[in-house]
């Protein structure tokens, strides 16, 4: 699955062609910026701010670790109890078993991401808040490993008969698929049929190194803790996720952000985003124009989802007449259309299942676009570490809040009660007698809910 055909990569940093076999430690390396971006487990980490990138996924994945060994320790914990059911204590014991070998299975797996010399506490990850937004974690899409590779039969089938009755018998010719997760998608368009060359792209890399094994042929065993269990023995069950066949070396993965994809401008014939646009953290109106770039003239977008747009901004949020528009304005016409309703994550041990209404569009680049600004992850005082940190008015509000809680929190000795800690509020003039009683239990009760919940 390695060795891409030269001519379709650029730099996701600065857009050159002029991407080069790296040395030692760097697959590739842009002759240009003279950016170097390593190989992950043999597959290419073609991301702006490579190395920044790689280590705040190594932080996510650390972090994962320590919860789940502290999980483990949790229930191990209530398995100490007196008077538990000899059902709860082997439904406790199969919980702690598995949350330590799920954290032994996941460093295993994303051991290239190389986390051994981690020392960082886990108050200090959640200090510092080393998670993600919920969209963007390393286990957020963690069931469609399931579902892609063990029990989603009816829905892989019904996704890529969707796809492939979207292409209308005409061959997908070189085909992009841009947040590809678990990659069955890819991978069944590929084998039934025959791409000249596909490629798919994530930036997870959970998804893509479980994924890169299974369609090498190597099996990966890995738990699955369904929403809803049916039976006890369904809370954690350690599945083993394998493809039908291994997929050919025309098939390749890479860890890329399809905001900043690193492609030459119209190498693809076809490109294809399941699930994608409406999670993605930018505007369709600014991804569009980048899906037109990647095309060749009247190359085919394919696109499908449930169209369930969450941005904080409700403009954004477009319905399907909208984002059709969206579309025409990006240089596509519309040449198809469906909408039909498919399971969505039918775990058979789990009682909790969806049905989903999805539309799928397929539009042909008729026109080239006016790309937007180029994307950034990170401001500016941050892609240069050396650069002053602006201290923004809520920067400046957060320290301030930040200092109050590390105050009141320091209160909280093991023997002061609620009523001496709103007296010392009282005392330091932060607030007046008759606030501090109601705010100080408040803040409490909301200390002592965090604390159970974590
Ligand atoms: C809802 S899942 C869909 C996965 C897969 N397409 C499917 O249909 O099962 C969204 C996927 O997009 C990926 N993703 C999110 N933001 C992305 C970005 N900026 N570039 C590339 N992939 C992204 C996530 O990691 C995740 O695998």
């Amino acid at each position: 699955m390695t060795g891409f055909p030269a001519d379709i990569l650029s730099c996701p940093q600065c857009g050159a062609e002029a991407l080069a076999p790296g040395d030692g430690a760097s697959a590739l390396a842009c002759k240009a910026c003279t950016t170097r971006f390593p190989a992950i487990d043999g597959i290419p980490w073609l991301v702006a701010d490579p190395e920044a990138i790689l280590g705040e996924w190594r932080d996510r994945l650390h972090r994962l670790v320590l919860e789940l060994q502290k999980d483990a320790e949790r229930v191990r914990a209530e398995l100490e109890g007196k008077g538990l059911r000899t059902a709860t204590r082997s439904r406790l014991k199969l919980l702690a078993g598995a949350y330590g070998d799920h954290a032994r299975r996941l460093q295993a797996l994303l051991s290239p991401l190389s986390i051994a010399d981690k020392q960082i506490a886990l108050e200090t990850h959640l200090a510092l808040r080393t998670g993600l937004p919920p969209g963007q974690d390393l286990t957020s899409y963690y069931v469609n490993l399931h579902r892609d590779w063990v029990w989603g039969e009816e829905e892989n089938e019904s996704s890529a008969a969707l796809n492939a009755d979207l292409l209308a018998g005409k061959p997908p010719g070189r085909m992009l698929v841009l947040g590809a997760g678990a990659c069955r998608l890819a991978y069944d368009l590929h084998r039934g049929l025959h791409p000249e060359l596909t490629v798919a792209a994530d930036i997870n890399p959970l998804l893509l190194l479980a994924t890169r094994r299974i369609l090498c042929g190597e099996p990966v065993s890995l738990y699955e803790f369904p929403i809803a269990p049916r039976r006890l023995e369904d809370h954690a069950i350690l599945r083993r996720l394998a493809a039908p066949e291994a997929v050919d070396g025309n098939f390749h993965l890479v860890f890329a952000d399809a905001l900043q994809a690193p492609f030459r401008e119209g190498r693809f014939d076809t490109v294809l985003t399941p699930w994608l646009v409406d999670i993605i953290s930018a505007d369709l109106a600014a991804l569009a124009p980048r899906i037109n770039r990647l095309l060749k003239p009247g190359g085919r977008w394919i696109n499908f989802g449930s169209l369930a747009f969450s941005h904080r901004e409700a403009a954004l949020c477009y319905t399907l007449e909208e984002a059709l528009e969206v579309v025409a304005d990006s240089g596509f016409e519309c040449i198809g259309q469906r909408e039909t309703s498919m399971p969505y994550m039918r775990s058979p041990a789990s009682r909790h299942a969806r049905m989903e209404s999805v539309v799928a569009f397929a539009a042909a680049k008729r026109a080239a676009v006016a790309q937007p600004m180029a994307h950034r992850h990170m401001p500016e005082w941050l892609q240069d570490e050396g650069q002053v940190v602006p201290l923004l008015p809520q920067f400046r509000m957060t320290a301030a809040a930040t200092r109050i809680h590390a105050f009141v929190m320091s209160l909280i000795d093991g023997q002061r009660s609620a009523r001496d800690i709103a007296g010392v509020l009282v005392a330091q003039r932060l607030m007046m007698a008759e606030e501090a009683g109601p705010a100080v239990r408040a803040f409490l009760l909301r200390m002592y809910e965090d604390a159970r919940q974590q």
